[in-house]
């Protein structure tokens, strides 16, 4: 790793993170973290954790317990063929799953298709892993989804993976069951992996929510990754997990976990136990919830920028993935720069305090638009808002 690590893109959004505590009373727009509270199931799990002091180390893979509420709710909620709780790996939230599951199946040089935009660090894992990120563009007028024409013509013999992610960060695109039908023939034909990341699994708005892996045989060539930070509001609390099918994969991912983290914090996951062991209440409410958002933040932004930025709701996650117009750009003088999304936002952010992301942080095809968080509570979004309006008078 050494001086490869000095050529990894550290993300954009953390430099704007850095830069958001230098300003005075900010919007925090800028980060994906939900403002709901946790259940209180998670919390009573965490409690029960302290009280009865499980504070020792634990299996590398997760309580069995846990592992074996996963893979329940993998087999009923997300149909997933999964026989076994040995499938089951749970992870220091959904990065380090998804650093587990690359790492276990790339050689360097693969490449790994992946939709533009997508959220950084998935990019810099594949990268980290010495293999290269391909990203075949998702296209605005399909509702964010792929062009399948344009994915399959970009599979090479080098082509070892597809990278999923539906609901997808920041875009709020959703591949459809043909959609992922269609992946999942490609797939095959090719013998190719497919890398799932369902982080957005519970912010789906309509239709439902399909894992390519509950198609029929898929599960052997994929690896699902999921996480309990967006479900359940806990960010900040660390669990995910992923389940692999093939031995030699998983015991190759068992290394990858620990070496990088021995086990994952016993009191969290005492916490995903209580959450998964409870009703699921929340993942409605908080959804319910978060279409207002939404559509809060759409419609105001539509009066407060009158077409300087502009889009669609999308159908899932929670983010405003909107674009620029050029003109306007232009005629506030800020189309000098070498990127017009990164200036916009440098604007925005000093002019309002508000927290936004650059359109090319999430892939070169994605120049020209800016990612704003919706999941803020309406408060904070409704004084983003109105705290734009100057910029865009
Ligand atoms: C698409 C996507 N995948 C995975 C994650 C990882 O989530 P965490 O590591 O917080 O569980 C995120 C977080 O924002 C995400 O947006």
């Amino acid at each position: 790793m050494g001086v490869f690590l000095d050529t990894l893109p550290m993300s954009g959004i953390v430099r704007i993170r850095d830069m958001m505590y230098t300003v005075k009373n900010p919007f925090r727009l800028d980060q994906g973290d939900v403002s709901f509270d946790a259940p209180e199931t998670f919390k009573q799990g965490m409690r029960k954790g302290i009280e009865e002091n499980h504070t020792h180390y634990l299996p590398t893979l997760g309580l069995p317990r846990l592992r074996q509420l996963i893979a329940e709710k993998l087999r009923t909620k997300n149909g997933i063929p999964v026989e076994s709780d040995d499938d089951i790996i749970v992870s220091n939230g959904g990065t380090h799953g998804i650093y587990c599951a690359l790492h276990a199946v790339l050689e360097p040089g693969d490449e790994v298709i992946c939709p533009d935009p997508l959220w950084p660090p998935s990019l810099a894992i594949v990268r980290s892993a010495h293999a290269v990120p391909v990203q075949v563009p998702v296209r605005e007028a399909l509702g964010f989804r792929w062009d399948l024409d344009e994915l399959e013509k970009a599979i090479t013999p080098k082509t070892k993976a597809i990278y999923i992610n539906s609901p997808t960060n920041p875009s709020g695109g959703a591949l459809t069951r043909a959609d992922l039908e269609r992946i999942a023939e490609m797939a095959k034909a090719r013998n190719l992996w497919v890398f799932s990341d369902e982080a957005y699994e519970d912010v789906l708005f309509s239709g439902e929510h399909v894992s390519i892996a509950s198609l029929p045989g898929m599960y052997e060539r994929t690896i699902p990754i999921y996480t309990m930070s967006k479900t359940y509001a806990v960010t900040g609390v660390r669990v995910g997990y992923i389940a692999i099918k093939d031995k030699g994969m998983r015991a190759r991912a068992a290394k990858v976990a620990l070496y990088t983290a021995s086990n994952v914090c016993s009191i969290a996951q005492y916490g995903a136990i209580g959450a998964l062991e409870g009703p699921q209440d929340c993942i409605e409410e908080f959804k319910t919830e978060l279409k207002i958002r939404r559509d809060l933040f759409y419609a105001g932004l539509k009066d407060v920028t009158k077409g300087a930025l502009s889009g669609n709701p999308p159908n899932g996650a929670f983010y405003a993935f909107v674009k620029i117009d050029p003109a306007w750009a232009a005629s506030k003088g800020l189309d000098k720069g070498e990127s017009l999304s990164w200036t916009v936002v440098e604007h925005i952010i000093k002019h309002s305090r508000v927290g936004c992301v650059p359109g090319l942080d999430f892939g070169p095809a994605s120049e020209g638009y800016i990612r704003f968080c919706t999941c803020r509570d309406r408060k904070e979004l409704t004084g983003a808002l109105e705290s734009m309006r100057a910029v865009f008078a």
